[in-house]
């Protein structure tokens, strides 16, 4: 796609998030995932990991209140929501979202998830990334070690049935990542979405039905 074309897309996006009062345009990356997977399908308790600035908050807990009266049935539902926010970084409050600075690596951050949820989780959501040195190959071996990292935290936390979005790089290890994601859901697939930046490697794996 020519230069002025992609800069276009981008300030689509962009000014599309402003004006919609998202503080980011990975909101849209989220929503097209959830169009296309339906990934908040009955999910109440959710954990978001690298969570700034806290777009995917945002939609989260929209979605997570249009839940409480969309399920309201003999299934499994819920009469109230559950949401976490984790990263490095301050995350600026949200209300009714718990927040917490911490490293995704720490193992302290299951006393976190603990103490929060007292329960497992339908929905976990990483949008985490390495920071990026520029050199491809090395950045999409670290990427996927941290999407490893976020897979033992799935594993530990979600339920099954449960459901998970994580953003990983494509590169050398990426079909080791996904392999072993799919171990561990009965559905998996791996999607761009639209508003992703197209030079980017970036690619989200979904998981869906934990076993
Ligand atoms: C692309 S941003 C997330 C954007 C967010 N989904 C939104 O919609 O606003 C990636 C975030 O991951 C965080 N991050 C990267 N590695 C992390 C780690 N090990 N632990 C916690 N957060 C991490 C970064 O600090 C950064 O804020």
């Amino acid at each position: 796609m020519p230069e002025d074309h992609k800069q276009h897309r981008e300030d689509h996006f962009y000014k599309k998030a402003k004006k919609q009062g998202y503080r980011a345009r990975s909101a849209f990356k989220l929503k097209d995932i959830q169009r296309k997977f339906n990934v908040f399908k009955r999910a109440f308790y959710i954990l978001d990991l690298g969570s700034v600035p806290g777009s995917w908050l945002e939609v989260s807990k929209e979605f997570a209140e249009e839940n409480l009266e969309k399920y309201n049935d003999q299934h499994y539902h819920r009469t109230h929501y559950k949401i976490m926010g984790v990263d490095i970084k301050k995350v600026s409050p949200l209300e009714n979202i718990k927040t917490v600075r911490m490293d995704l690596t720490r193992l302290e951050l299951q006393n976190e998830i603990d103490s929060y949820f007292q329960d497992e989780l339908d929905l976990i959501l990483s949008d985490a990334s390495i920071k990026k040195t520029g050199i491809k190959f090395s950045d999409s071996v670290n990427q996927v070690k941290l999407c490893f990292k976020i897979l033992q935290i799935v594993k530990k936390n979600l339920k099954p049935k449960g459901a998970t979005v994580i953003k990983c790089f494509q590169g050398v290890d990426f079909n080791k990542f996904y392999r072993s994601m799919k171990k561990g859901f009965q559905s998996v697939q791996s999607y761009k979405p639209k508003s992703s930046k197209k030079g980017s490697n970036e690619i989200y794996v979904i998981g869906i039905n934990k076993k």
